[in-house]
Parts: C-alpha cells; sequence; structure tokens
C-alpha cells in the first residue's frame, strides 16, 4: 500500500530529525528526505505510476508529508541554532582582544615617586587632614592673622567653627600643616614626607587648579643645618629629574622657615635653547621653596628651638608631573581624557 510507505518514511525521517545535532546533520537529513532525490520527494514523483483511483489521495498525503517535514526541519534548525549559541558563535581562528589595562594616575605615579626618592633617605611617608584648622593651617606656620592668605580670595572656609566654637575651618591650603601636626605627636629625630591635596580659591588657568597635590618633606633634630637642606634636596632633584641635575637655590621668603629659599634644577631638555618650551630658555626650573623651620614654628609646636633646628620643603606635584613629562597645561591632569591619561 503506497499509504503505509509513506507513514514509513514520515516515522524514520522524524527520528533521523530529531537525532541531528549539527548543521552537517541536518543537510545530511535534508538530501535524504526531502532534497531533489530525497525519499518523500521521489515518493511524491511516484504518482503518475499509480493507478488512476489512487493518484489523487496518494498526491495530498504525499505533499502534506513534504510540507510537514519541511517545517519540523526549520523548527529543528532553529533548536540547534539556539542550542549552541554563544559557543557555536565563537570563531576561534579570529585573533584575540587584548583587555584595557588600568594604571595609575600620572599625579599618583609623580607622588610615589618623589616619596620613593625621600624614602630612600630614610624619610617616612605621612598623610593628614585636608579638612584643617585655621590655627595648624595659618598660626602654628607663623602667618599672622592679617596676612593676605587669610584672605577669601585665597582660602576655601568652610561655614562653621570647631567644636568649641573658636577655631575656624577651613580646606588646607598648603600641606605644612603637618609640619605642626607632626611635631606635636612625635619627638624628634623627625624626617617625614607628606604628599596631600591642598585647595586654592583661584581662577583655573594653564598653571593654576583651584585643587592640587602639594609633597611636604621636613627635618627636625639636634644639629640640622642649611648642608642638610641642601644635600637632601640635591639627592632627590637627581632621583627624580636625573643623574646630571645641578641645583641652585635663590632667597625666598615664606612665614614659617629662617632663611627661606626656593629651589631650581637645570633644564633636563635643553642647554639653555631659548626655544625650549620648558624652562622657556632662561635654563633653570623653580620646582620647590625650602628653608631652616622657623624657630617661632618650633617653640609653637612644643619644641626647643634652643636645641633642636630643622629644614623643610614644599613642592607642588603637577609642576613636577608637568617640568618631567613636558605638559603645558595642568588641566589635562583633572579632565579625565583617557587620551591623555593613557600616555603614562
Ligand atoms: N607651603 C609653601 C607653599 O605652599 C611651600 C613651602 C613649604 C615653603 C615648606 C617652605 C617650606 O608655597
Amino acid at each position: 500500500m503506497p499509504n503505509d510507505r509513506l507513514a514509513a518514511a514520515r516515522d524514520a525521517a522524524l527520528a533521523a530529525l530529531s537525532a541531528a545535532e549539527a548543521a552537517d546533520d541536518l543537510q545530511e537529513w535534508r538530501n535524504q528526505y526531502i532534497g531533489r532525490s530525497g525519499e518523500v520527494t521521489l515518493l511524491l514523483r511516484s504518482v503518475g505510476s499509480l493507478p488512476a483511483e489512487q493518484r489523487a489521495g496518494f498526491g495530498q498525503a504525499a505533499n502534506r508529508l513534504k510540507n510537514e517535514l519541511e517545517a519540523a526541519f526549520d523548527q529543528r534548525e532553529a533548536e540547534i541554532k539556539a542550542d549552541s549559541g554563544p559557543i557555536g558563535a565563537i570563531d576561534v581562528s579570529l585573533p584575540g582582544r587584548k583587555p584595557a589595562q588600568g594604571r595609575l594616575h600620572p599625579i599618583t605615579q609623580t607622588i610615589r615617586e618623589i616619596t620613593a626618592a625621600f624614602g630612600a633617605m630614610g624619610f617616612q611617608t605621612f598623610e593628614g587632614p585636608e579638612v584643617e584648622l585655621e590655627t595648624y593651617n595659618f598660626d602654628a606656620m607663623n602667618i599672622p592673622a592679617d596676612h593676605p592668605a587669610r584672605e577669601m580670595f585665597d582660602t576655601f572656609w568652610l561655614d562653621r567653627v570647631d567644636d568649641e566654637g573658636n577655631n575656624s575651618i577651613l580646606l588646607r591650603t598648603h600641606t605644612s600643616p603637618m609640619q605642626a601636626r607632626i611635631m606635636e605627636s612625635h619627638e624628634p629625630p623627625i624626617r617625614v614626607v607628606v604628599p596631600g591635596r591642598c585647595y586654592r580659591y583661584e581662577a583655573t588657568d594653564a598653571s593654576h587648579e583651584w585643587h592640587f597635590n602639594q609633597v611636604e618633606v621636613m627635618a627636625v633634630d639636634e644639629g640640622i643645618t642649611f648642608a642638610d637642606l641642601k644635600g637632601t634636596l640635591y639627592e632627590f632633584a637627581r632621583r627624580v629629574f636625573g643623574p646630571e641635575r645641578k641645583v641652585r637655590f635663590r632667597c625666598d621668603f615664606f612665614p614659617f622657615v629662617e632663611p627661606g629659599v626656593d629651589m631650581g634644577v637645570d633644564c633636563f631638555n635643553c642647554d639653555g635653547d631659548p626655544a625650549c618650551r620648558i624652562c622657556r630658555g632662561s635654563g633653570w626650573l623653580e620646582i620647590l621653596g625650602a628653608g631652616m623651620v622657623h624657630p617661632e614654628v618650633l617653640r609653637r609646636a612644643g619644641y626647643d628651638p634652643e636645641r633642636y633646628t630643622g629644614f623643610a620643603a614644599g613642592m607642588g606635584v603637577e609642576r613636577v608631573a608637568m617640568l618631567k613629562h613636558g605638559i603645558d597645561d595642568i588641566r589635562h591632569f583633572y579632565a579625565n581624557d583617557m587620551r591623555f591619561l593613557s600616555q603614562f
């Protein structure tokens, strides 16, 4: 009976289809059952050789079967695609994608370089509060009440006073208040480096940000002299700016040191070339302020200035980083543009 042959072909085809696991199996199955010379296709074509009265019924049944198998094929194909999912979609012959690697911010790198240079000379790293009492930021540093630094236009003042109601609170304008805090809580000898954020109420331009970082350096003991200051800072300059560096000291004024100086290093980029964009042709780069700790600062911190002396220095981290890398605008550091940051 021709209809039995259709039923047998249907059973075999459906069983084989559910056993198909991959695209190759499907292709083979299609050839075997519903392709141009597949079993069901041939059965359909055999209609003509049947007795006339069987032709119509058999032809319709064979057509139905062919449609059914085509639908079953589509469904199985979709199932196999879904199963193999993303794994099946991976082309293992493609080259891999390199994961983006994070790194430290250039200012963090510079802070670490600076503290490591002093660390190698026995200086310990300390950190302190960014929100500071007026007495530490100014009074303890021998900055008198009428000093212009206390005005609105240099200092961010907080809208409250301390718990006793008599000490104003501000965002520290420099890391120098840590000199007083460390001396108050430690016995000499002291050798410290203090990196930290500072804030000044200033308009922003290529060399000023209202927020920046400093590193404070301080050594206090019996018998510390200006020669110690020079030797230590010279060694620091060579470690950070290169072993060939020369340094120069010029007189400068800070209320908390006496005598006070600023220190320059000879430009590592040029030999006094007037077109040098780093030193602007001067041949020298000013990198920090320094001096011998003022006796008044020692006295206020509870140290006997007749017995102890010390030196202190403070530098702007962004300036050091700009000089080292030839960067001409401080604002690049905080714009968070990956094209800039990923160079370091
Ligand atoms: N605190 C000073 C400033 O912010 C820098 C400095 C520190 C100078 C220590 C001398 C000694 O400009």
